[in-house]
């Protein structure tokens, strides 16, 4: 049976990439960090009983501030993979804690591989790169285009993903970055726009809020499905040598046109509801992100199931339902 150590793993990513590691038969070990409140919710559906005999999920508490538990994690589990997922992932939030930010996507990822290669061994490593190293870089935007990073975010992943390129020469690890555009799913958290979006529609739409605060209408993403998306994380780990891949659905839509979708599923129109706050806003944005996939297409045979209308649709589907389950006093479904 393979192991898999999934940082991050209490993230929207995590939760999918660990269901779909338990399907294909690993143990899978995830690191929580200690919290003051229950941050497992998306752990649900998949959560086990360390009682029962065929347990295979295992939670580990450790932090990527941590260097001692990584290290003392890695030498324990011995995994043959490790997907780095964790971070302080909000963009807007990386301003204001520009400092923690830096220290766990950036000196966090090189705490892993210094772990990593104390183990010696042949143990496999995915991290989780992203499109918003691009920055300002003008679309569409694959392997080759220069980063041109807007954010504190943005900088130290810039930096995790070329200490993996250096560990990856200097020490002939087995390190792939997958450089994924924006995914999204019913478990996105609720402060990206897309979740704050269908989940104040259906909010609006059952009475419970009568406004949406929002900032740049204008900017452009490539949105696609987390689903799909920890798909090409796995098969990234599965070839015979490490590379770097875009992953990305190759359409890209603006703000305003998720809004359009949205609030159309629940039969709105959103222009009466939405207002500008310049809170939202900031103070370096990245207009466009439009990806191309050919590389993991051709070399991986990887492309999305799940596209925009589809993915918006059935996300303002699942916070309706959780609205509707809170306004009867049932179980939210998420
Ligand atoms: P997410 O939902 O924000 O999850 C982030 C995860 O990192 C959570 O499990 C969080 O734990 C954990 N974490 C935060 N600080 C940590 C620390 N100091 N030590 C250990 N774990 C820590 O993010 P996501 O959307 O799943 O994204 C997964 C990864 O892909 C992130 O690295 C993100 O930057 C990157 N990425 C995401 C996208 C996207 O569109 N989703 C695109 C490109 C790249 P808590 O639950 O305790 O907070
Ligand atoms: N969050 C948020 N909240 N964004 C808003 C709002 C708002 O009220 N109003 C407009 N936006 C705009 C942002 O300015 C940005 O241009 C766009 O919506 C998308 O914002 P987010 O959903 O916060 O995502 P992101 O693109 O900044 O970052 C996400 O994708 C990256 C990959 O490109 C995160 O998941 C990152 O972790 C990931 O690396």
């Amino acid at each position: 049976m393979k192991k898999a150590l999934i940082t991050g793993i209490t993230g929207q990513d995590g939760s999918y990439l660990a269901e779909l590691l338990l399907a294909k038969g690993y143990e899978v070990y995830g690191l929580v960090r200690r919290s003051s409140s229950f941050n497992t919710e998306r752990l649900e559906t998949i959560y086990q009983d360390p009682h029962v005999t065929d347990y295979r999920l295992r939670l580990v508490y450790g932090d990527l501030e941590d260097g001692s538990s990584l290290a003392n994690l890695v030498k324990k589990i011995q995994p043959d993979e490790i997907y780095n997922l964790g971070a302080q992932s909000h963009v807007r939030v990386s301003f204001d804690v520009p400092e923690y930010t830096v220290s766990t996507v950036a000196m966090g990822t090189l705490r892993l591989l210094e772990a990593v290669r104390g183990l010696g061994s042949e143990c496999r490593f995915y991290q989780a790169s992203s499109s918003e190293m691009f920055g300002a870089a003008p679309p569409p935007q694959n392997e080759t285009t220069t980063f041109q990073p807007r954010s504190p975010y943005a900088c130290a992943k810039v930096f995790a993903h070329q200490i993996c390129h250096n560990y990856r020469d200097a020490y002939g690890l087995h390190i792939s970055c997958g450089i994924l555009f924006n995914h999204e799913s019913p478990r996105r958290g609720i402060p990206f726009v897309t979740r704050k979006i269908t989940r104040a529609a259906a909010r609006i739409k059952h009475g419970l809020d009568k406004k949406l605060f929002l900032g740049n209408l204008d900017a452009k993403r490539d949105w696609g499905f987390a689903g799909d998306y920890v798909q090409a994380m796995w098969l990234m780990l599965q070839q015979d040598k490490p590379d770097d891949y875009v992953v990305a659905t190759g359409e890209s839509h603006s703000v305003r046109e998720l809004l359009d979708v949205a609030f159309e599923t629940l039969g709105l129109d959103w222009k009466p509801y939405v207002e500008i706050d310049q809170r939202y806003f900031r103070p370096t944005e990245v207009d466009h992100l439009h990806g191309d996939a050919t590389k993991a297409r051709t070399k991986l045979g990887w492309k999305p199931k799940v596209g925009f209308r589809e993915l918006v649709t059935m996300m303002v589907r699942a916070d309706e339902a959780d609205v509707s389950a809170a306004l009867s006093g049932r179980a939210p479904q998420v």
